[in-house]
């Protein structure tokens, strides 16, 4: 049987990047809200049972109805100031409704194309013993290190960095631990390295891309199937 997950959809952001008018998480690509698209992939992966989503809190409702009105089924929570505090937020709700999780992805709205497969490989990854995942990609760009002014100070070897993805897979009581100790702001695996849970990887996908710029917002339109 394939494991099952729960997957907390932070998605409270303002979006000040793209520019949007409203909350980044209800711009559309094909008419459809990156949020509805993002749950949809969730939910296509077969392998995540509850999404709950963290809205901004000026727009729970908006979001619930436009969630529940595309057949996309989640629970909608108020957010929370910064991403840690919405991922905290949906963390609670989520523990609240289903004591029983074993497996928890933490899955930015804004990566709203990722393929389902990769969402099942950070299950899988999970459910086969590893505390923590992340798809990562290897850096393309050349890397440097500037200085107050600019100046380039360093050329840095990009042979072991990789940019990182998300869905993020943990185990729950790894998440629960780190987020119990978060006392500054990282992405969620950041928050298991530093209560010293060893953190995996699988290979990411340039689909699971982030938007957020006007830029990526007109790669996803091109892109991205109808
Ligand atoms: N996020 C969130 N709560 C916040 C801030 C961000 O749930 N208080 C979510 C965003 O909605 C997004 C994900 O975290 O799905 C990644 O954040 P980012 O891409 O930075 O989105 P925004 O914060 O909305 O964009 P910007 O930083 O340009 O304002
Ligand atoms: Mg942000």
């Amino acid at each position: 049987m394939q494991a099952a997950a729960v997957a907390l959809v932070p998605a409270a952001g303002r979006g000040e990047r793209l520019g949007s008018r409203g909350p980044k998480a209800l711009v559309p690509v094909h008419g459809v809200p990156l949020v509805v698209h993002a749950v949809r992939g969730l939910l296509n992966a077969g392998c995540v049972r509850r999404v709950v989503v963290a809205a901004p809190l000026s727009h729970v409702d908006t979001m619930a109805s436009v969630l529940a009105g595309a057949g996309a089924a989640a629970l909608v929570v108020p957010g929370g100031a910064d991403r840690t505090e919405s991922v905290r937020l949906a963390l609670a709700a989520a523990l609240g409704e289903s004591p029983d999780i074993s497996i928890v992805l933490v899955h930015d709205a804004a990566r709203a194309f990722t393929p389902p497969e990769l969402i099942s490989a950070v299950t899988d990854a999970v459910a086969a013993g590893a505390p923590a995942v992340v798809p990562v990609l290897p850096v393309a760009d050349t890397v440097k290190r500037v200085d107050e002014k600019e100046i380039v100070t360093e050329t840095v070897d990009r042979a072991d960095l990789r940019a990182v993805q998300t869905p993020q897979g943990f185990a729950l009581d790894v998440l629960r631990r780190a987020y119990a100790a978060a006392d500054s702001h990282t992405d969620d695996a950041g928050l298991v390295e530093r209560i010293g849970v060893p953190v995996s990887t699988v290979p990411g996908h340039p689909a699971a891309m982030k938007i957020t710029t006007p830029f990526d917002l007109a790669v996803a339109e091109a892109v991205f199937a109808r």
